[in-house]
């Protein structure tokens, strides 16, 4: 275990781009895989994670290797052209990598195992098998729904009409990667859409895909059997990483912080309109158009005041990933904050809903569990801190904590830095650089 702490800050000044997306990354690798040739992805987030998804691929018969400073090139094998598993796969920590890779699996004639840490053996697969199972997969899984898991891929798939009963990308991204290899029209209903990065990257690999509003859903459609390009892409930085030194920014006394190159789908841009409900005021920039994604400049300045207030929980969707720097960032403001809507939360890394009210009392925040949420008292400025948190194997916690600590009276410290490299290799350095007191505890 590797333990860290980190202590309050005065500013934090500095410009700093943030490793690449990390669903970008994951879905890049596949559906570069399935393409017909050589893809070429560049900004690849190298991060515990995308590495399970690229050797997970590489057990499968595609061949992935990086080539110079920034350039990772996939050999894809084609649509159905995947190979069984000599082995069991161990996804590691990430759920991304075990929802989507069951969908690749689940409409080709293939045998795998899945497995991974403690943390993934825990998390529900159930809602990614029910729509696989109406493919013709056929999976068994520990106690009916946790890794390890087995899964049959069909021969004959059979396209599906599903209505997602959560607001996951992970599952839409299984059904429509699954819907790759099948004959006839797949459809997916999304009552509330979550992030479309599968469905922006299958347009640009010419895939046979459709987007439409029908009675206020959104509604999917892809036809199989159809031969991808290969990409050429660039991976923007990851909104996701960005959110920490977002909040560390904005929490310091004095300073200003921009941070370059970062993905503002507005999918996934909630923390900035959370943010903003509690008075924060953050710039964004240069916008363009990197590889079918928006993308820009965010530039913070420190010393600004944010209040509590109620929080939306149409939010969530868009900033599932947030919360916790969130919740940070309500334990420092003035009042109290709202959360509620948002039972995914503990189905995440760890329960983020039950461990971030642990670590906050920890650091002397009022805080009160719901069952869906969380209600933080703000400390108007600095936590008492002094605490030593519990992180579970969730990287998002581990951030979240550190970036407390900067607004702290004591330090903050957090028994197990480890699973930071799942998502964000070089977060230390990246804070440190901006000027944060990280240290080994
Ligand atoms: C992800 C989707 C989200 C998110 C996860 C990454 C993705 O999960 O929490 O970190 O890349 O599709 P859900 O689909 O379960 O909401």
């Amino acid at each position: 275990m590797t333990r860290l702490h980190s202590r309050s800050v005065a500013r934090l000044e500095g410009r700093v781009a943030v490793p690449g997306d990390k669903s970008i990354s994951h879905r890049a690798l596949m559906l570069a895989a399935l393409a017909t040739g050589e893809s070429r992805i560049a900004g690849l987030l190298e991060s515990e994670d995308v590495m399970a998804t690229a050797a997970a691929l590489r057990a499968m018969g595609v061949e992935i290797e990086k080539r110079g400073e920034d350039a990772w090139r996939v050999h894809g094998v084609g649509v159905g052209g995947l190979a069984s598993p000599a082995d069991v796969i161990d996804c590691g920590n990430s759920g991304t990598t075990a929802r989507l890779l069951m969908g690749l699996l689940a409409s080709q004639p293939l045998h795998a195992v899945l497995s991974g840490d403690a943390s993934l053996r825990r998390r529900p697969m159930g809602r990614v098998m029910r729509p696989l199972a109406e493919f013709g997969a056929v999976f068994e899984a520990r106690d009916g729904e946790y890794l390890p898991l087995l899964v049959r891929g069909t021969a004959a798939p059979l396209a599906v009409d599903y209505r997602l009963p959560v607001a996951s990308a992970q599952v839409k991204s299984a059904i429509l990667l699954a819907a790759l290899n099948t004959p006839g029209t797949t459809m997916v209903r999304e009552p509330v859409p979550a992030r479309d990065h599968s469905e922006r990257m299958l347009a640009a690999a010419g895939a046979a895909i459709d987007v439409a509003t029908e009675d206020g859903e959104r509604l999917i459609r892809v036809s199989g059997e159809r031969e991808l390009a290969p990409l050429d892409l660039g991976v923007p930085g990851d909104i996701s990483s960005a959110a920490f030194p977002i909040v560390a920014a904005l929490l310091a006394p004095a300073g200003h912080v921009r941070i370059v190159d970062v993905g503002v789908n507005p999918t996934r841009t909630g923390l900035l309109d959370a943010l903003a409900a509690m008075g924060a005021e953050i710039v964004v920039s240069n916008r363009r158009e990197a590889g079918g994604e928006p993308v820009a400049d965010l530039e913070i300045a420190g010393g600004q005041a944010l209040h509590g207030t109620d929080f939306d929980p149409a939010l969530a969707p868009r900033m599932i990933d947030e919360y916790p720097v969130l919740f940070v960032a309500a334990a420092c403001a003035e009042g109290a904050s709202r959360f509620s809507g948002l039972s995914e939360l503990r189905v995440k890394e760890s329960d983020r809903i039950a461990t971030m009210a642990a670590g906050l009392a920890a650091a002397g925040v009022r805080v009160e569990e719901q069952a869906d949420g969380l209600v933080i008292e703000g400390c108007g400025g600095p936590v008492p801190g002094g605490a030593r948190v519990a992180t579970r194997l969730d990287h998002r916690i581990a951030m979240a904590f550190l970036v407390l600590g900067l607004c702290a009276r004591e330090p903050v410290a957090i028994d197990d830095a480890r699973p930071i490299a799942t998502s964000f290799p070089g977060f230390v350095a990246l804070m440190n650089r901006l000027g944060a007191r990280i240290a080994a505890h």
